[in-house]
C-alpha cells in the first residue's frame, strides 16, 4: 500500500492514503481465533461503520486498531507507521511504532461511559488532559470547556454525572475522547446502553463531529444512522470482513450472509 509522502496533498478523501490500515490481521484467544485476517482501510475524514452478529469480532476490531488487544499476527499501519507483528513471509517493518504513540492519536468511546462519579462533567473531560497531556489545570479545563462546548454541554461542565442523564454522560465521555485531540475515533455501540430516547441526542453528537471532518470507526447496531453517516460500510460475521459496500449495501447487499442479518434486524 502506498504511503502518505507518495500522494500529493490534492488526493480527494477515496484516493488518500490511509490513516488506519490493517491487513491480515488475526487475533486469537487461546485455541478460539476470532479475527481471522481482517483487511480493511480507512481514510482521512472517512466514516466507517462496522456492524454485523454479536460475537463477530467487531469489538475486537476496535480494540485491536488501538492495541487494547494485541494482534496475533497481521499489519496494523497508523499513518504509516506499522505497529502490527507482521505478516507471515512478508519481510518485516523496519521499525515498528510505540504503543503509547498510537494510542496518543486514537480516541475511543465505549458503551459504558465509565466517568469518575465524584469528579464534575469538567473535572472528568480535564483529568486525561492533565495526566496523558500534562497540561496544567487551567489550560485543561480551558479545553475540557471547549470540548463540552463542542457536544453541546458547557452549560452542563460543573454537573456531576449523577445528574446528568445516560445520554449526557455519554456525550461527556465524547467530550473526553475529543478534548485530546485525537486524529481517529473509535465508538463501540454508544447509544447500546441508553434508553431509546436518549440515544438520538447521542447520534446528534456524532453526526455533528462526522460533519467536522473527524475520521469514526463505528460499531453500532442503529443501522438507519449507518446508513446516514457510512462512507464505507462493512459487515463482519464470524471474525471476517464478509462484504463493504458504501450506503446501498443496506438496501442491496450482494452478499447472501449481509443479507440474512440485515432482513433479520431491519
Ligand atoms: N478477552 C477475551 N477472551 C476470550 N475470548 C474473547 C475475549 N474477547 C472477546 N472474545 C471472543 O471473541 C469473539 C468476538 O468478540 P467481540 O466482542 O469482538 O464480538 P462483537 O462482534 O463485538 O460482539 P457484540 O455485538 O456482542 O459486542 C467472541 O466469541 C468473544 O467471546
Ligand atoms: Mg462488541
Amino acid at each position: 500500500m502506498p504511503r502518505t509522502s507518495d500522494h500529493p496533498d490534492s488526493a480527494t478523501p477515496s484516493q488518500a492514503a490511509p490513516v488506519v490500515e490493517l491487513r491480515q490481521l488475526r487475533k486469537s484467544f487461546g485455541d478460539l481465533e476470532v479475527l481471522k485476517g481482517i483487511d480493511l482501510a480507512v481514510r482521512p475524514g472517512e466514516h466507517v461503520v462496522l456492524f454485523g452478529p454479536s460475537g463477530s469480532g467487531k469489538s475486537t476490531v476496535l480494540r485491536s486498531i488501538n492495541l487494547l488487544e494485541p494482534p496475533t499476527s497481521g499489519s496494523l499501519r497508523f499513518d504509516g507507521v506499522e505497529y502490527g507483528p507482521g505478516i507471515p513471509g512478508e519481510p518485516q517493518a523496519a521499525e515498528r511504532g510505540r504503543p503509547i504513540d498510537l494510542r496518543r492519536n486514537i480516541g475511543m468511546v465505549f458503551q459504558q461511559f465509565n466517568l469518575f462519579p465524584h469528579l464534575t462533567a469538567l473535572e472528568n473531560v480535564a483529568l486525561p488532559l492533565r495526566s496523558v497531556r500534562g497540561c496544567k489545570r487551567p489550560q485543561a479545563e480551558h479545553q475540557a470547556a471547549e470540548a463540552l462546548r463542542r457536544v453541546g454541554l458547557l452549560e452542563r461542565a460543573a454537573h456531576y454525572p449523577r445528574q446528568l442523564s445516560g445520554g449526557q454522560q455519554q456525550r461527556v465521555a465524547i467530550a473526553r475522547a475529543l478534548a485530546l485531540d485525537p486524529q481517529v475515533m473509535l465508538f463501540d455501540e454508544p447509544t447500546s446502553a441508553l434508553d431509546p430516547e436518549l440515544v438520538g441526542g447521542v447520534l446528534a453528537t456524532m453526526r455533528e463531529l462526522a460533519e467536522t471532518g473527524m475520521t469514526m470507526l463505528i460499531v453500532t447496531h442503529e443501522l438507519g444512522f449507518a446508513r446516514e453517516i457510512g462512507d464505507l460500510n462493512v459487515f463482519m460475521e464470524d471474525g471476517q470482513v464478509v462484504e463493504t459496500g458504501d450506503r446501498e449495501i443496506y438496501a442491496g447487499p450482494t452478499n447472501p450472509r449481509t443479507s440474512a442479518f440485515l432482513s433479520a434486524v431491519l
